[in-house]
């Protein structure tokens, strides 16, 4: 049961390569752009193996420039060991239509910047600098006190600089895996003053090792926000059974597809809202694992996983080395009555 999404048509205006292995795509919807805060995603419908499926991108810049040129920009950052949604992105060319929704927001910046001047460090990693754009140039603009911690597999993998220079000036720091450097989570957050955000967005690791730098600093939960991608897990991305003992159901998961949607296609109704394992919604209990969950969702604490006694069905999924995993669930859906 997904929460009502309002869809329309788009067509590819444009497409332009930001690196080697991202790409930036404007799209203009037929109905026109709905006003939007920076943080906002839309879903964009992508066919996978002649399925239709649905994939979150942020959306990038300044919602005043989106308005003014009638599009919204996205960036598709191509993975080779992706289900299969980045190659229907980038198979797109200008002219081509395809369904997009209407905005929705999990990662809205909701600081009222009327009081002194809050201090804000951004940190992206990788293609998680698509709303961390949109929330430099944004706080920039406003006043408010903005350093940006940015790392990338390379130079040439570091997308949109020049925007983030241009509104950041020397608060905007680089750092590339392959001259061996890295972001030192433990010190820039000691570095930073009382009352401070963090604004994260990149993969599960990242978000992870920034989660527990913030508590071993002894920060306010309140005051890190993040958002992550739906399938940055720990292990490699396989095929695997699930069991679902109340519906007496046993069911693949293919690689190129979510526990979720298989379950769904079955007719096992499982509530859902952001499929991006942040607001806990599909959370199903686990009755037994045959190899091992990888839990890609930020919703569950490290305690919570290492538990696994639930998991996000929309971006979780089970790795057993050779193949083979398997999952029982327990569906916590009950129909009415
Ligand atoms: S739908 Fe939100 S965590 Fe799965």
């Amino acid at each position: 049961m997904k929460h009502p999404n309002t869809w329309s048509k788009a067509t590819v205006r444009a497409h332009r390569d930001l690196t080697p292995t991202v790409r930036e795509f404007e799209l203009l919807p037929e109905r026109g752009v709905t006003p939007w805060h920076v943080g906002a995603h839309i879903n964009v419908a992508v066919q996978v193996n002649g399925e239709d499926q649905t994939r979150s991108y942020s959306l990038v810049s300044l919602p005043t420039r989106s308005q003014a040129d009638g599009v919204y920009r996205i960036a598709v950052k191509r993975a080779l060991n992706s289900r299969g949604g980045s190659r229907f992105m980038w198979s797109l060319n200008a002219g081509d239509r395809l369904n997009i929704s209407q905005p929705g927001n999990h990662f809205e910046l909701t600081t009222n910047l009327t009081g002194p001047a809050p201090h804000f460090l951004l940190v992206a990693g990788g293609i998680g600098i698509t709303p961390m754009l949109g929330m430099a140039q944004s706080l920039a603009t406003r006043g408010a006190k903005v350093q940006m911690r940015y790392g990338a597999r390379s130079r040439a993998e570091l997308a949109y600089v020049e925007e983030l220079r241009a509104a950041l000036g020397d608060e905007l720091e680089v750092f590339c895996d392959d001259a061996g450097e890295q972001i030192n989570l433990d010190h820039e957050i000691a570095a930073l003053p009382d009352h401070s955000q963090l604004l994260i967005c990149g993969p599960l690791p990242l978000l992870d090792a920034a989660r527990a730098a913030w508590a071993r600093a002894g920060r306010a939960v309140a005051d890190l926000r993040f958002e992550t991608f739906g399938n940055s897990g720990q292990f490699e991305t396989q095929a695997f059974w699930v069991d679902i003992p109340r519906h007496q159901l046993r069911l693949e998961v293919p690689a190129n597809r979510s526990l979720l949607s298989v379950l769904e296609e079955a007719g096992v109704q499982t509530l859902h809202e952001c499929e991006r394992g942040e607001c806990g919604l599909c959370a199903m209990d686990v009755v037994s694992v045959s190899g091992t969950v990888d839990h890609r969702d930020v919703f569950f604490s490290a305690h919570e996983k290492l538990n696994n006694q639930r998991l996000c069905a929309c971006v979780s999924r089970v790795h057993r080395a050779g193949g083979g995993g398997a999952l029982v669930l327990d569906s916590a859906y009950r129909a009415d009555g």
